[in-house]
């Protein structure tokens, strides 16, 4: 993907997290999914007063353009106001191993957005759970 891409994708995460819903953690996450038909998806993290029940922005944004019938992704950008930009939890990495194992993830703090940081979804999560039979 073009530099060009790569900042169009954070911004749009950036854009995203004014939508979170996070009372309880005040942790606000954006993201933002790029698929292969040029679309972007966006998500932001949706808590739950049965905290368990929370949904990151990876998720969210994942499960939107999956039930909207796309099937490949180029990359997926993730912003919060944290040092580094923040990581996938182990939940989102096993679904963007098993629906976006192509997908480059760029993560970058809110604070410095120009500042990048590049995954590949198989550095993340080296040995996903995968088909049984
Ligand atoms: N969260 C995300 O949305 N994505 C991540 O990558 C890490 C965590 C959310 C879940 C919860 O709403 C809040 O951040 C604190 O964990």
């Amino acid at each position: 993907m073009t530099p060009e891409q790569c900042q169009m994708l954070v911004a749009a995460a950036a854009g995203a997290r004014r939508f979170a819903r996070a009372p309880y953690s005040k942790f606000r996450v954006g993201a933002a999914l790029l698929a292969r038909s040029g679309k972007v998806y966006a998500g932001a993290n949706i808590e739950s007063a049965s905290y368990g029940l929370t949904c990151c922005a990876e998720r969210v944004a994942l499960f939107k353009a999956l039930s909207e019938g796309e099937t490949a992704f180029v990359a997926i950008a993730v912003v919060a106001r944290l040092r580094g930009g923040p990581m996938p939890c182990g939940a989102c990495r096993q679904l963007l191993a098993e629906y976006a194992p192509d997908a480059l993830l760029l993560v970058a703090d809110t604070k410095a957005l120009k500042n990048v940081r590049k995954f590949t979804i198989s550095a993340l999560l080296p040995e996903p759970f995968g088909k049984f039979r």
